[in-house]
């Protein structure tokens, strides 16, 4: 099976089916025969990654694997994260193409959030800069296929990269991994606390699908940038990308909440023909 679009190209590559799953995800995903797909993302000249291939093609392009459901189209399937989901080929290559002009040159650390089957963040863990990923879920099986993709991508990354998973329910109280990754005395601690600081990004991919998801995912957004730094504004972003028109009542719901919780929303310019085609990213940070 290979899929070819715009964005990325992915490919099934061996498709063999995992007897063993022991996942406590839905139970028809932890039955589900899993595959490995690989995507390919394409930088605009020379790569945002500390890549030291010789051919420049090699050095403009990156390529990740993920594990999935084998089945997309499969009873189920549509209320998983254990499989990529549009939005999330559609981040990855729109952060490998833009990543100067969201970094800055500065040095950061990425939290994933519902992160499925983890492409993002697997993405994010070959550019430069990248200092420590987690990728967080509440679903056990997809933090089994992240840890998977951990696996398999490793060597794609360079040493000393710290790339994590870690259960996060939108909502509730951070556990210590997170708190830890965000809290701004560590980040000074280890790095010294220099003007710019290290950027704290929260990237997510289709998160916002209902009206009940969007109170709990904005208050962690909230949550995970004021336990970073109460008065460093500027110093975290949260990139939502979505493939689909949410409709005015979830758009309303997400302003209310949003304002309430004083969080500055700014739209991406994105090509016309991927607006036509229902991709959208927004930025959200601290007022
Ligand atoms: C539509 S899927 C998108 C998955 C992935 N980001 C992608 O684009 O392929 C939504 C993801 O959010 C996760 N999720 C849903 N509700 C959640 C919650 N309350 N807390 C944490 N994760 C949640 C799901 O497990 C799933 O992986």
């Amino acid at each position: 099976m290979i899929y070819r679009d715009k964005v990325s190209n992915y490919e099934n590559v061996d498709g063999d089916g995992e007897q063993d799953l022991t996942a406590l995800g839905f139970l028809f995903d932890a039955a589900a025969a899993k595959a490995w797909v690989r995507h390919k993302f394409q930088a605009p000249t020379t790569g945002p990654f500390d890549c030291h291939a010789e051919d420049k093609d090699l050095r403009s392009s990156i390529e990740v694997e993920v594990q999935v459901i084998a089945d997309e189209d499969g009873p189920g399937a549509l209320q998983t994260g254990q499989r990529t989901w549009p939005a999330a080929p559609f981040l990855a290559q729109y952060l490998v193409e833009h990543w100067a002009g969201i970094t800055f040159d500065r040095k950061c650390e990425v939290l994933e959030l519902g992160a499925g089957c983890g492409l993002v963040g697997l993405t994010l863990a070959q550019l430069s800069g990248v200092d420590t990923i987690i990728m967080t879920d509440h679903d056990p099986g997809s933090l089994k296929l992240i840890q998977e993709g951990i696996f398999r991508n490793q060597h794609r990354w360079r040493d000393g990269v710290r790339c994590e998973i870690s259960h996060m329910e939108w909502g509730k109280e951070l556990n210590r991994q997170i708190v830890s990754l965000v809290n701004i005395e560590r980040v000074n601690a280890e790095h010294g606390s220099c003007k710019e600081g290290i950027m704290l990004l929260l990237v997510g991919s289709d998160l916002v699908y209902s009206l009940d998801v969007v109170e709990s995912l904005f208050k962690t957004v909230a949550d995970l940038f004021r336990h970073r730094d109460e008065s460093g504004r500027g110093r975290g972003q949260f990139l939502l990308c979505g493939s689909f028109a949410l409709g005015d009542e979830i758009e309303k719901r997400v302003a209310e909440v949003t304002e309430r919780l004083k969080l500055c929303t700014e739209r991406l310019i994105l090509g016309r023909e991927d607006e036509r085609r229902g991709m959208w990213i927004t930025k959200y940070n601290l007022a």
